[in-house]
């Protein structure tokens, strides 16, 4: 298999980026005024305008053509009929099947109905009181273990819904072992009143691991042996949760072909659940299978995931940017900025085909972000007037949500103000302080509210462009090696803290700074 580069689809691109660099968004906007209409797309409740991105038609249908190359719509196909797309770890990719659009699996489709009447029984008993605590008390609060995609995804979620949805208990989320994280989780919780929900699909993650031990102690010590009653667990591998000590029936299954970070539909969307109801986690599916309907069927040039994918790739693999920014002007949606490093660059971080070939041309750029309009008033400065700069969606949603419109006016304002000063900027060639180069490219992401099924939707549009843009770069956007060293060296240098005369030079000097500094 040859690299998209060779094609002439790239080729196409090629040539026509070295055109763009002379043309701003100034000239483009001057010659065609018609692009603030045509480069925008109308999916249900979402409005997406990319006419602020360096592109023309030229380059608009070249890039269509190089999706058409890559065969994105042969892949799509691919990907919900369950075949092994994923081929470094040998596994279909179908976490589409967990929010139901399938394509064929009989089998799977009950087995995930079984799993998820599983799960709704047990969501819905906890809530009315059936299931309790070992001590007889009923559930108010849940700590949800995991990390990753086992983590980031539920944390999302029940932070972007907990101001429109009534909560039916309080859920934490709890990932890191620097002991403040768990201190943080556990503060003020009574082992009584508690569940702790693990979350690992592996059940072999270290950090999960600890947390959950950690946990167990805890509950054992606040209500004894009958520390199981107040757990639950979310994995793939039913042996290692049961070795743990949880009951079969409080096992709640996961499967290989649903990855971490595309997870928060599957069984590990149990914390939101938990803190919304049954019918509001349906109602966030709902959403997602709208947009996978929507994907699947719509041509690429009206297609969402596929414009933004190709957005990406131009962006990146072409112009040059080596990041891309996220800003939801809806504090609601804070924590999409770490669900998108994981789930895009956990993705399409990669060096490789999905042959093995290293690749000749730039891939998924850096993901960061913040909340506007906070982060006008931090890194907007080097995007409006630095030397490097980097595209952003920014994200809107079209009515208040609290109701106050005329502030909601005032944000809608400084979100649109930002997306104009960037693209056309303004000329100041007397005070070059002054001076706004523009030219800096942007997509509006409009959503009429956050309403669970446009949360759904809003993810699910993210996790199709993210596939996309790997199917046209040609690499695995399923496997996550990258990660594997750590965790090995991880396990290599435990032995080493513990006898620092076996510490490589490397280490020596810096575990010697850690224990003198450790001396009371
Ligand atoms: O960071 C690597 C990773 O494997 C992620 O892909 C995954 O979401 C996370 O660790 C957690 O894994 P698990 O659910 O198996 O504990």
């Amino acid at each position: 298999m040859s690299l998209i580069s060779e094609t002439e689809a790239w080729r196409t691109l090629n040539h026509l980026q070295s055109q763009m660099r002379g043309v701003s968004l100034h000239d483009l906007f001057r010659t065609a005024p018609e692009r603030s209409v045509s480069y925008a797309l109308a999916v249900d409740d979402l409005y997406i305008d990319f006419s602020r991105q360096r592109l023309n038609d030229d380059v608009l249908t070249a890039l269509l053509q190089l999706a058409e190359t890559a065969d994105v719509q042969g892949f799509l196909q691919r990907m919900v009929r369950g075949d092994v797309i994923n081929s470094s770890e040998g596994r279909a990719v179908l976490h589409t099947q967990s929010r139901g659009t399938a394509s064929g699996h009989p089998a799977l489709a009950k087995e995930t109905a079984d799993a998820d009447q599983r799960l709704q029984s047990f969501t819905d008993a906890v809530h009315i009181g059936k299931i309790r605590s070992a001590t007889g008390q009923p559930f108010r609060h849940v700590v949800a273990i995991g990390i990753g995609g086992s983590e980031l995804g539920p944390a999302l979620a029940l932070d972007a819904l907990r101001d429109g949805v009534t909560r039916k208990l309080d859920v934490r989320v709890l990932g890191n072992i620097d002991g403040i994280a768990f201190k943080r989780a556990f503060d003020g919780l009574d082992p009584s009143d508690t569940l702790v929900v693990v979350i690992s699909k592996s059940f072999t993650t270290p950090e999960t691991a600890t947390n959950a031990d950690l946990a167990r102690l805890w509950m054992q010590h606040g209500i004894g042996d009958k520390w199981a009653d107040n757990f639950a667990v979310v994995s793939a591998n039913i042996a290692a949760a049961s070795k743990f000590g949880v009951t079969a029936e409080r096992v709640f299954p996961m499967w290989d072909w649903v990855g971490g970070r595309y997870s928060l539909w599957s069984e590990v969307g149990l914390p939101v659940a938990l803190a919304f109801g049954w019918s509001v986690f349906c109602e966030i599916r709902d959403g997602a299978r709208a947009m996978d309907k929507h994907v699947l069927e719509a041509p690429l040039r009206e297609n969402a995931a596929a414009i933004l994918a190709l957005l990406m790739v131009w962006n990146a693999s072409f112009l040059g940017y080596a990041a891309e920014a996220c800003v939801p002007y809806d504090t609601r949606l804070a924590l999409l900025v770490d669900h998108l490093q994981q789930l895009e660059m956990e993705s399409n971080g990669k060096r490789v085909t999905l042959a093995g070939e290293a690749v000749d041309f730039a891939t998924q750029p850096v993901v960061f972000g913040g909340v506007g309009v906070n982060v006008q008033h931090a890194f907007f400065q080097q995007l409006h007037q630095g030397t490097t700069s980097a595209p952003l969606d920014i994200l809107l949603p079209a009515t208040a949500p609290t109701g106050d419109s005329a502030v909601h006016e005032q944000l809608v304002a400084a979100a649109l103000a930002q997306v104009d000063a960037l693209a056309f900027g303004r000329e100041n060639l007397d005070e070059p302080h002054r001076h706004y180069p523009g030219n800096r490219p942007s997509t509006l992401i409009v959503y009429k509210d956050l309403r669970p099924a446009v949360f759904g939707k809003l993810v699910a549009l993210y996790e199709h462009k993210t596939a996309i843009a790997g199917a046209v770069w040609g690499i695995n956007s399923f496997d996550q090696w990258g990660v594997e060293l750590g965790k090995v060296l991880s396990r290599e240098i435990a032995p080493m803290l513990a006898d620092p005369t076996t510490a490589t030079s490397s280490l020596a000097p810096v575990i010697g700074a850690i224990r003198r500094m450790q001396k009371p």
